[in-house]
């Protein structure tokens, strides 16, 4: 007979994702407790092991795009931190340390020029400070957002004036783990399933976090400082950083695919793979906004949507 399976049936959804060479990857300053400027860095490992993550996420079919590395931008590799893209709309970061400030125009003028891959309208920027998907996970329709270290609560007003979306503060109390990627992993953001270690949390944001989300995979310190929540997951694959075994066992169990990712160099700056990996959410495509593109591509995604009306786009939804 059959055993009953215990879990949900994982699936994969093809992801897109925004990602930087660690080209000029350095540890010259420290602005978190991994970061040691005595210690040197092999850049060209740390390139090596971070092209064999594009090459892993490209096996498995999602499009991941590059931003151009800038000489004196040694942390832009963490792409993570860069912009926040939910359902097209785009909101640049504010850096909490002055170290970082530029990256954020450089995620700007990306998003600027490449919103149309991904429907997405103006960008907008920040007035209080938030490192993004750094402390922002986006479930199915609410995101949760982690502070105590870097983004503020009133980064977390704006992230959900903009996308209309509740937002649900956490508490971060660790100092190792300072933004919420580095304490939760969203694993399956269809269904709201997570992982995080209980004890990166304020008591409070503990409770929130065991009555929101009761089925959750719990890791445990070790794989919580081997970065083992700083992973990424596609529903099914879920990329993660080779150190955390225990939580790779509780994910083969709960019937996702572990595909094991060394990222030793670059966790010399405090950051692993979901660091790297910026996701962007495409506009839905029916909300597209087509009186935003050139007039040429408006009038050819409008007679497209008029001959498959399931697909139509705000101005053919009008005409
Ligand atoms: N050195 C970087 C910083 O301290 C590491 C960023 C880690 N990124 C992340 N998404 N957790 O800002």
């Amino acid at each position: 007979m059959l055993k009953q399976l215990r879990h949900a049936i994982r699936r994969a959804r093809l992801r897109h994702y925004l990602m930087c060479p660690p080209t000029y990857f350095d540890v010259a300053y420290s602005i978190n407790p991994w970061m040691d400027p005595s210690r040197p860095v092999d850049r060209a490992l740390a390139l090596r092991q971070w092209f064999g993550l594009v090459d892993i996420y490209r096996d498995r079919g999602h499009r991941v795009d590059l931003l151009e590395p800038v000489p004196g931008m040694p942390d832009i590799v963490f792409a993570a931190n860069g912009a926040t893209v939910v359902a097209g709309q785009a909101l640049s970061a504010r850096f909490a340390n002055p170290q970082r400030t530029a990256e954020a125009e450089v995620h700007t003028a990306w998003h600027q020029r490449n919103g149309i891959l991904y429907g997405g309208g103006e960008v907008r920027e920040p007035i209080a400070v938030n490192e993004a998907e750094g402390d922002f996970a986006v479930l199915s329709k609410r995101i949760l957002a982690g502070y105590g270290f870097r983004t503020t609560v009133e980064a977390h007003r704006e992230l959900a004036r903009l996308t209309d979306r509740e937002v649900i503060s956490l508490e971060l109390v660790d100092p190792r783990l300072f933004h919420l990627d580095l304490a939760l992993a969203v694993l399956d953001d269809a269904r709201d399933h997570i992982a995080y270690y209980p004890d990166a949390f304020s008591q409070q944001s503990r409770q929130v976090l065991a009555e929101l989300f009761p089925d959750a995979l719990i890791a445990n310190e070790h794989d919580a400082y081997a970065f083992g929540l700083n992973a990424v997951s596609d529903g099914l694959h879920v990329f993660i950083p080779c150190g955390a075994q225990q939580l790779r066992e509780n994910l083969a169990a709960a019937g996702y695919w572990p595909i094991s990712v060394d990222l030793s160099e670059l966790i010399k700056g405090g950051g692993s793979v979901k660091c790297c990996t910026q996701e962007i959410r495409p506009a839905p495509i029916a909300t597209r906004r087509v009186d935003s593109l050139p007039d040429e591509v408006a009038s050819l995604i409008s007679e497209d949507s008029a001959a498959h009306p399931a697909h139509q786009t705000t101005a053919g939804a009008s005409s």
